[in-house]
C-alpha cells in the first residue's frame, strides 16, 4: 500500500467538513489528526471533540490520530471513543511503551509508534513485532509547513530493511515536509502511508491530493 494521509493541521477549520468530503471524493482513504498539548510540543491544537467531528464528517475514511502529548496513556480511552483506526504514540513520551501499545490494542485499535527525527530506530527494535505502524517524523513535531529533514530518508530505508529482515508487516508512515517533489523518493525508500498537511491543504485540497496520489500511482 502507498497512500497519502492528509493532515488536517493545515485545513481551513471553518470549512473542515466540506474540505474532508471533497478529499473523499478525490479518493482519500486515510485522514491524519495531529493532537498537541503545548507540553510535549510547543503548540496546542485539538482534542477528542475534533477527532469525533472528523470521523462523523467522513466515516468512510480511516482516521489516524497522532498524539503529541505528555502522558498519552491517560488519554487513550478518550481518543478511543472517537473511533480512530490507528493511534500513534511517541516513543519519547512513553516510559512504558509496551503497556501503552497493549492499552491501544485492548480498545481494538491499531497501535502506531512514532520516532522524532533524532531518535534512533534501535529504540523500537524489541517492539517491532507488536506494532501495526511505525511513524517516522521527518520534521520536528509541532508545526505544519516545515522542510523535510534529509537524513530521515535513510532512516526509512533502514526501517524497511528491518521489516523485510524480520518478515514483519507493519505500516511505515512518514510525517512532515512532504511535497510533490519529494514524495516519490520517500515512497521508494519504503513508506506506505505518507502524511501531508500543507502539500494538500495549501490551494485546492482535492486537486493537490489527486496530484500526490498520481505520483504514487505512477511508481507502481
Ligand atoms: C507536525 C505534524 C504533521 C504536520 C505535517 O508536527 O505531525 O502531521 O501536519 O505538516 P506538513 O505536511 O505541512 O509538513
Ligand atoms: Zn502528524
Amino acid at each position: 500500500m502507498k497512500l497519502v494521509s492528509p493532515s488536517i493541521l493545515s485545513a481551513d477549520f471553518t470549512r473542515l467538513g466540506e474540505q474532508l468530503k471533497s478529499l473523499v471524493s478525490a479518493g482519500m482513504e486515510y485522514v491524519h489528526v495531529d493532537v498537541m498539548d503545548g507540553h510535549f510540543v510547543p503548540n496546542i491544537t485539538i482534542g477528542p471533540m475534533v477527532c469525533d467531528a472528523v470521523k462523523r464528517a467522513v466515516p468512510e475514511a480511516k482516521m489516524d490520530v497522532h498524539l503529541m502529548i505528555e502522558n498519552p496513556g491517560a488519554y487513550i480511552d478518550a481518543f478511543a471513543k472517537t473511533n480512530p483506526d490507528i493511534i500513534y504514540v511517541h516513543v519519547e513520551a512513553a516510559c512504558h511503551l509496551d503497556r501503552l501499545v497493549d492499552q491501544i490494542h485492548q480498545k481494538g485499535i491499531q497501535a502506531g509508534v512514532v520516532l522524532n527525527p533524532a531518535s534512533p530506530l534501535s529504540l523500537l527494535e524489541e517492539i517491532l513485532s507488536e506494532v501495526d505502524a511505525v511513524l517516522i517524523m521527518s520534521v520536528n513535531p509541532g508545526f505544519g509547513g516545515q522542510s523535510f529533514i534529509p537524513y530521515c530518508l535513510e532512516k526509512i530505508r533502514r526501517l524497511d530493511e528491518l521489516r523485510r529482515g524480520g518478515e514483519l508487516s507493519f505500516i511505515i508512515a512518514v510525517d512532515g515536509g512532504i511535497t510533490q517533489e519529494n514524495i516519490s523518493e520517500i515512497a521508494e525508500a519504503g513508506a506506505n502511508l505518507i502524511v501531508a498537511g500543507s502539500a494538500v491543504f495549501r490551494g485546492d485540497p482535492g486537486m493537490n491530493f489527486r496530484k500526490l496520489t498520481e505520483i504514487l500511482n505512477r511508481m507502481r
